[in-house]
């Protein structure tokens, strides 16, 4: 599938190309797990010094591995434990400048840095967690944080709506 990547000036345009992107590749009669698997293709292709774009998806009372772009990573994480478990448990988006002095950090790829991790949820209710980590510390700021909340908010408009 051919996606047009185009140098944006700042990086509010460059995630409303990414949220116009989703909006072309992403077709609901696909299911999610297609769906979500083109998302993290997407993002990792519009996000730089990215190494690992994923999604876990809350089953079972737990977050399960779903569609991602990486190295093979840890399969269930408890509500609460690690940066995708906080970010579950406390609904909001948990950003990590440096994994290597946070506390609660399940290390999966050795040479990540910073993570953010930002939870995907429904009319209140959480349906999974979008995970990001890089190789360079403290990737995320404020304004990616703002922007993958907008593109969480749209995968769900595209996909579970
Ligand atoms: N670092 C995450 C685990 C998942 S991997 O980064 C893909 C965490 O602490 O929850």
């Amino acid at each position: 599938m051919n996606v047009e990547m185009v140098e944006f000036e700042n990086k509010r345009d460059m995630y409303e190309h990414l949220n116009a992107s989703c909006a072309k590749v992403i077709d609901r009669r696909d299911g999610a797990v297609s769906s979500l698997a083109n998302a993290s293709a997407l993002i990792k292709l519009y996000l730089e010094d990215t190494n690992w774009v994923g999604f876990y998806l809350f089953q079972e009372e737990a977050l399960k591995l779903g569609p991602f772009q990486g190295s093979p990573a840890v399969t269930a994480i408890k509500i609460g434990e690690g940066v995708c478990g906080s970010a579950a448990s406390e609904m909001k988006t948990v950003r990590v400048d440096d994994v290597k002095s946070c506390g609660n950090y399940i290390a999966c790829d050795p040479s990540t840095s910073s993570e953010i991790v930002v939870p995907i949820i429904k009319q209140g209710r959480l349906l999974g967690v979008l995970d990001i980590d890089s190789p360079k510390s403290g990737r995320f700021d404020e304004e990616d944080e703002a922007g993958l909340q907008g593109v969480a908010e749209t995968l769900v408009r595209l996909i579970y709506m």
